[in-house]
């Protein structure tokens, strides 16, 4: 077994002398919100593929880079393309990343994702602040050897979005007249799209949207003694419950659409949480 620890400290030492900034916030970008992060005051780029150790993100229309910078006074990393589960990595490659932001100074974890529909209340193009999480049909990161410099063995998660970030969130929603969800999202490991059983069986679990990534990163980050907020994108309603079948275009083309509606709600979300943390 691997020294989870040394790998992601090597990931760190290979490129510490090019972080010029200590990020106080780490943003994970969804589908769609890629180019959010040309839009915030950079101060440097590290590509993955120049960390020795780093797992690359395969999927189409995902850029694969830490972007550091600025909203307004507030320091930043932004991962640009995330790593799936369904691309074959191990668990501790995929949430690799979130540790290594953590090393890099960053105390608040900011996840967002597109995700499939199940409440019925909810419409495509949504967006839904995550209020808790179904992490269990994936396998945990934590499994293995626990190393001590990352966190304790048994992790609590009683509130894994912290509940101070959510009410900021819902804050930075109000001000700017934006629409907002609350809800429980439950990961599955994709990359298949569900059959109509399956989302029956996740709404009877109590899932109100449904995607392939998000929640392992948050148990990393639990561990690792960060606070967590999420916001997913309803980019369409899940299977069995949207009419037409599933596609990535048609996740691809409601993120566009909402795609300015949601930076700014993300936006104001980083400049609500900065002013407190
Ligand atoms: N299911 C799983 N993942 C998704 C979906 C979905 O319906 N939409 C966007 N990501």
């Amino acid at each position: 077994m691997n020294n989870l620890y040394e790998d992601v400290k090597n990931c760190y030492n290979s490129i510490k002398d090019k972080i010029t900034i200590k990020p106080k916030i780490a943003l994970v970008l969804g589908s769609g919100l890629g180019d959010f992060a040309e839009q915030i005051n950079i101060t440097n780029i590290i590509d993955y593929k120049d960390i020795a150790g780093f797992p690359k993100s395969t999927v189409e229309g995902h850029k694969g880079r830490f972007v550091f910078g600025y909203i307004k006074d507030i320091p930043l990393v932004i991962m640009q393309g995330r790593v799936h589960y369904y691309e074959g990595y191990s668990m501790d490659k995929v949430v690799l990343p979130i540790r290594l932001m953590k090393m890099m100074g960053a105390e608040v974890l900011f996840l967002t994702n597109a995700s499939g529909g199940i409440n019925k209340e909810f419409n495509v193009g949504d967006f839904m602040v995550i209020k808790d999480q179904i992490s269990s049909f994936v396998p945990s990161p934590l499994i293995g050897k626990n190393f001590e410099e990352f966190g304790t063995r048994f992790p609590d998660m009683s509130e894994v979005y912290s509940k101070d970030l959510i009410g900021k969130i819902e804050l930075a929603a109000k001000n700017n007249n934006i629409n907002i969800q609350e809800g429980v999202y439950l990961q599955l490991t994709g990359p298949n799209f569900e059959s109509p059983a399956e989302i029956k069986m996740c709404s009877v679990l109590g899932a109100d949207a449904v995607g392939m990534s998000t929640t392992c990163e948050a148990v990393a980050a639990k561990h690792i003694g960060m606070k967590i907020c999420g916001i997913s994108c309803i980019t369409n309603m899940a299977s069995g419950i949207s009419e037409t079948p599933l596609s990535h275009e048609e996740v691809s083309e409601t993120a566009d659409r909402v795609a300015p509606l949601f930076k700014t709600l993300v936006e104001q979300s980083i400049i609500e949480i900065g002013k407190g943390n």
